[in-house]
């Protein structure tokens, strides 16, 4: 056995079955201390919310936060988010016209002031109506030349992140400052913000067998000997994942 980098993502995928998640939990501190594997969750939520989580559920403490959909990262030990990281998300970056753009569309709900971050702007929208407003939102955007990202997820949250910014480009920001090659890299998720992490980063990968559909569909229709659709929920499809791709025995 040897260290790897492991990227999880939260809300039904490492949590959401308590007692796999406390067995998941001690295989992979031991393989951390043992191995020095590096544990990064990344999320939606922002610190606070995060911060909720964590007071309910045993997690344990990672060595990378990223939180915010990839947006904000927090090395272990550091009270600062990675002010190298956030200088990247500015470019091309307009939150206020984004803003702007977003209130002419009726079927979006502003998501609670604690998940509108300095680089993410965050709505609810319903399922009915997503297909009819999402092409159409795109459009608004990127007619007033706005390279942002529209991120749906779980039929419920929008987001919209600046170009250089989702899961995705966050992993492969610290795959690279860790040296850590694909074959010693495995991401985890379940819903559309984990997407980016699945297409965007050279490693392995696990889709919980609980996942939305907007992420089983887009798996069903590119497969990868690199991507593993685990049958077990939660934390019990990553320890399968975990175990096919013998990261853990
Ligand atoms: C989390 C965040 C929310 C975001 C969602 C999907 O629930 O709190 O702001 O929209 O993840 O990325
Ligand atoms: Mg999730």
């Amino acid at each position: 056995m040897t260290k790897f980098l492991f990227v999880t993502d939260l809300d039904n995928t490492l949590v959401g079955d308590d007692a796999a998640m406390i067995e998941l939990n001690r295989i992979l501190d031991n393989h951390r201390s043992q191995h020095g594997t590096t544990i990064v969750y990344s999320t939606g939520r922002s610190l606070a919310l995060y911060q909720e989580l964590a007071s309910e559920r045993a997690l344990i403490k990672p060595d990378i936060l990223v939180l915010s959909v990839g947006t904000v990262i927090y090395h272990q030990d550091s009270e600062m988010p990675d002010v190298n990281w956030s200088a990247k998300l500015d470019q091309g970056w307009d939150r206020d016209q984004v803003l702007t753009i977003a209130s002419h569309f009726a079927d979006l709900m502003l998501q609670p002031n604690s998940e509108q971050t300095s680089h993410k702007v965050s709505y609810f929208l319903s399922e009915a109506v997503a297909e009819a407003v999402l092409p159409e939102l795109k459009t608004a955007l990127s007619d007033r030349g706005l390279a942002v990202q529209v991120v749906y997820s779980s039929g419920r949250d929008l987001d919209i992140l600046p170009v250089a910014g989702n899961k995705g480009a966050a992993t492969n920001f610290l795959q690279q400052n860790l040296g850590m090659l694909p074959e010693q890299t495995v991401v985890c998720g379940d819903s559309g913000n984990d997407l980016a992490l699945f297409e965007r980063v050279k490693s392995r990968g696990i889709i919980v067998g609980n996942a939305q559909p907007e992420l089983m569909d887009w798996h069903l229709a590119n497969p990868s000997p690199n991507r593993y659709l685990a049958e077990a929920h939660c934390a019990g499809g990553i320890l399968e994942g975990l175990q096919h791709f013998g990261f853990v025995d």
